[in-house]
């Protein structure tokens, strides 16, 4: 069976994939939807925790964005809100467009707007690699931790350029190599004691796709996007014990949630008392504090 799930020798009646969106990305934006959707009870769950954690990341993107009070602004992969939101309560004049694939991220994302009291937002469903919006749109593009996961990274930055005005700027956020990440290696490592974890596939979705320093500023580069400048980011997940770390963990890292899914019960409680042993030695002051650095990648049409 062909990864694209198509095979015009076997059904020449079957549908056939429209030449710009080939089988294999809509099979992967698929699997996708499916996975997000499955991970936004998580997200809402852990909202406060997750927003504490990647709050410098949005500080750290939102600086470089220069926001103005009537922004045109445009988050990609927007999920639960952020920074979009945070973009928002800047340009309380402006246009502020969350979109992401799964209805079910934007719908928390929703809920997130009305708590905060932020009512001028819109939220489009749509996948970063075909946006429903006009050529030169947009003042401004922000995409955090969403990259990694699209079907075809070029196509989607291509659509980013399409969609910002001439001198419109774009900031992502990626994470770095897991082994600066051990907010998360931790749980993958007392995962990968029990089962076996894939490597990471460079075609495919993962959250450490984007990983190597150079990768997102040479898609930005080969959309004609100038002015191209990554730097790192310093972020902390703080829990308040073992336990709840590997909770945090376990219902809503992409990676985490897929891999547990393949383990029975018994490995299951051996990987939590791994992981929680492990994070102990970050208890500091009361308080579980795990680093991990993020990259931003910010550049100009
Ligand atoms: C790690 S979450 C990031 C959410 C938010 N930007 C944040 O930083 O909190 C990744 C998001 O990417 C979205 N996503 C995955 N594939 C996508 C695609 N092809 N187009 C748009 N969004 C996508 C997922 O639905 C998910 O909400």
């Amino acid at each position: 069976m062909p990864i694209d799930g198509y095979h015009p020798s076997i059904d020449r009646h079957a549908p056939r994939p429209l030449p710009h969106r080939p089988a294999r990305a809509e099979e992967i934006r698929d699997a996708q939807r499916k996975t997000w959707a499955g991970l936004s009870a998580g997200w809402e769950k852990w909202d406060s925790v997750i927003m504490e954690q990647l709050g410098p990341v949005t500080t750290a993107m939102v600086e470089r964005l220069d926001i103005a009070r009537d922004q045109q602004h445009l988050d990609i992969a927007s999920g639960t809100g952020e920074p979009g939101l945070s973009i928002a309560r800047l340009a309380r004049e402006g246009r502020i467009v969350l979109t992401d694939l799964a209805s079910e991220m934007l719908d928390v994302a929703a809920r997130r707007a009305n708590a905060q009291g932020i009512s001028a937002i819109e939220t489009t469903v749509c996948s970063a690699d075909d946006l429903p919006f006009d050529d030169g749109t947009f003042d401004s593009i922000s995409v955090r931790f969403g990259y990694m996961f699209f079907p075809d990274m070029s196509t989607a930055t291509a659509e980013f350029t399409r969609v910002l005005k001439p001198g419109g700027r774009l900031c992502s956020s990626v994470w770095v190599k897991p082994e600066e990440n051990p907010w998360t290696g931790i749980a993958m490592g007392a995962i990968a004691t029990e089962t076996v974890v894939a490597p990471v596939d460079p075609d495919r979705p993962n959250m450490f796709r984007c990983a190597a320093p150079g990768y997102v500023s040479a898609l930005y580069e080969d959309a004609g996007l100038r002015d191209v400048a990554e730097w790192d980011v310093d972020v902390e997940l703080v829990t308040e014990s073992p336990a709840q770390y590997w909770d945090m963990i376990s219902e809503h890292v992409s990676l985490a949630v897929a891999a547990l899914q393949k383990v029975d019960q018994g490995s299951r409680e051996r990987i939590r008392a791994n992981a929680m042993a492990k994070v102990g030695v970050f208890t500091n002051d009361g308080m579980v504090r795990v680093p991990g650095v993020a990259r931003c990648i910010v550049g100009t049409k």
